[in-house]
């Protein structure tokens, strides 16, 4: 792939090709508790676009430009009151209707609700507020992951910033390999029982990839615990945490903060029982939320918390990501791609064979970006895709059960 094309890939800010496909899908903007009616309005960024999100004194959402209409002071210092944002400079006020509702400098006569705002249509469940960043005339139905209503119990979702655009960490998942590697003390010893040195020992994972209407799936033949990945357009990666039908799943989604940012999200969910904090997957996982708790302890500043101690005495092979007891895969994955720089310079890259999937994943999100550029629906961004995705993971289930 040359080196343009993957900048195309990597960069989502203003007209940017892949930021413009990405608009065509919901995106993940915010944890529905961070917005109390009447609360703090919160700071957000997608796509390289500043926003405020706050919540009405009648529990309705609303997502608008950081910057006021008027003269663009920042809205994240508006009151809250009375279903709306008021501006502290002029007192201009916006509604949640997203429309400007009062501005008493303005002529009596004047259009207030012309005025642009920069209001995104929104929609919460799985206790995340979704927004809709594509043409404001023809919003899709919400998007029907397969997490959508699971009960209360069944779901935790998480949220933290990564250092990094949006494809590296994603591919860092794409890359099966790296598990025999960087967590072969989390994840290799710790569930490879049938082969005491782990997965480090049997070389280069095989994979099978099946290119599906939604993106891809691949398995991997020496993989125990993803029994099969599902990629789906634009940024999910859905992974079954365990062996069984009932295990706990993961959906993680690398939403775009800017070309050099990434808020990554780690959706947690069991669809047949509770979340059990001690069970199978969050077990296994028990680093999922740990590494969203932790996460600042660990930056590039302080070289992600290295501890050389405990990789000279045997306890860590990496020194990355344990804290208290529990060692967390996902503070390594943040640590190792951080470490690669905002954006990976493509041309000191070189790619061995174990990064197949890299390849092909890639090629799937050049070959999306130019049917889009022909004026065709990104993968996965209809009808179609509402059934895909409620039966992801029960598809994937099934080249492990054969
Ligand atoms: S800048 Fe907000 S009301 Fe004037
Ligand atoms: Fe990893």
């Amino acid at each position: 792939m040359a080196t343009r094309q993957f900048e195309d890939l990597v960069r989502v800010e203003g007209q940017a090709p892949m930021g413009q496909l990405m608009r065509q899908y919901w995106a993940p903007a915010i944890q529905s508790e961070r917005l109390i009616p009447d609360g703090a309005p919160q700071r957000l960024r997608l796509f390289g676009e500043d926003l405020v999100a706050f919540r009405g004194t009648d529990g309705t959402v609303c997502i608008v430009d950081e910057r006021c209409p008027h003269r663009g002071a920042s809205l994240v210092l508006a009151r809250n009151e009375n279903c709306g944002l008021r501006c502290l400079l002029h007192g201009w006020k916006i509604g949640t209707n997203g429309k400007v509702v009062e501005a008493a400098n303005m002529p009596a006569a004047a259009r207030l609700d012309k005025i642009p705002t920069g209001h995104r249509p929104t929609h919460e469940s799985a206790g995340i507020v979704w927004a809709w960043f594509g043409d404001p005339e023809s919003v899709p139905p919400p998007p029907a992951h397969n997490f959508a209503n699971v009960p209360e119990g069944h779901i935790v979702t998480l949220a933290s910033t990564i250092g990094c655009n949006w494809l590296q960490l994603l591919e860092t998942l794409w890359d099966p390999y790296h598990i025999s590697w960087l967590h072969m003390d989390s994840i290799d010893r710790s569930y490879d029982t049938s082969d005491e040195d782990g997965f480090h020992t049997s070389g280069i994972p095989e994979h099978t990839f099946y290119p599906a209407e939604f993106g891809f799936r691949y398995t991997t033949a020496s993989d125990n615990i993803t029994l099969g990945v599902p990629f789906v357009m634009p940024w999910y990666s859905h992974h079954i945490l365990g062996g069984t039908n009932q295990a706990d799943r993961v959906v993680l989604a690398h939403v775009p903060v800017d070309d050099t940012h990434t808020m990554l999200w780690a959706i947690i969910y069991n669809i047949d029982m509770p979340l059990d904090p001690k069970g199978n997957g969050m077990a296994m996982f028990n680093g999922f939320p740990k590494a969203f708790e932790y996460r600042d302890e660990f930056r590039p500043e302080n070289l992600w918390a290295q501890d050389r101690e405990a990789m000279r005495d045997g306890r860590s092979h990496s020194g990355i990501g344990f804290r208290n007891g529990t060692m967390s895969v996902l503070l390594e994955d943040f640590a190792l791609t951080e470490s690669m720089g905002p954006i990976l310079d493509r041309k000191r890259e070189h790619l061995a064979p174990s990064d197949v999937l890299i390849v092909k994943g890639r090629n799937v999100l050049w070959d999306a970006l130019e049917k889009f550029a022909r004026g065709e629906a990104p993968p996965g961004s209809g009808s179609e895709v509402a059934i895909a995705r409620s039966t992801i993971d029960r598809q994937a289930k099934a080249p492990a059960q054969q």
